[in-house]
């Protein structure tokens, strides 16, 4: 589900984009996943959380997101960091038998 441009306004912003990468972060280390090396971030918004997975966790990370002006966002952020993409998907078609996702609650089900 596309975001209003009132939501947008509050979690583009990068001070919340931080805030939840570092508890994505926290996560991950409570995970204790002992090898992780290709990360798909379903609604990646405006990338902050694949940003950081990618320059400070070191993983190779695809985030990707319905709406177009969200990834287009995202790309000119991050766009020039290494190992990382952002693409456009729509992840309601999609089946795990896990996933976790943050935000982004159409996507999983
Ligand atoms: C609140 S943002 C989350 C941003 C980022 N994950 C974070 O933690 O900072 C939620 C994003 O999910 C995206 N989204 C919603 N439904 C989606 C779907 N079915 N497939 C892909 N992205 C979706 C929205 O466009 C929005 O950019």
């Amino acid at each position: 589900m596309k975001m209003s441009r009132f939501e947008k306004i509050f979690v583009n912003r990068p001070i919340k984009g931080m805030a939840n990468a570092a508890v994505v972060s926290r996560q991950l280390d409570a995970l204790e996943a002992p090898y992780i090396e290709e990360v798909l971030e379903l609604g990646c918004g405006a990338g902050e959380v694949t940003a950081f997975l990618a320059a400070q966790r070191g993983y190779n990370v695809v985030g990707a997101d319905i709406d177009l002006a969200q990834v287009a966002l995202a790309r000119s952020r991050y766009g020039t960091q290494d190992h990382l993409q952002f693409v456009v998907a729509d992840a309601s078609g999609l089946r795990f038998d896990a996933a976790r996702s943050r935000g982004c609650p159409s996507a999983t089900s």
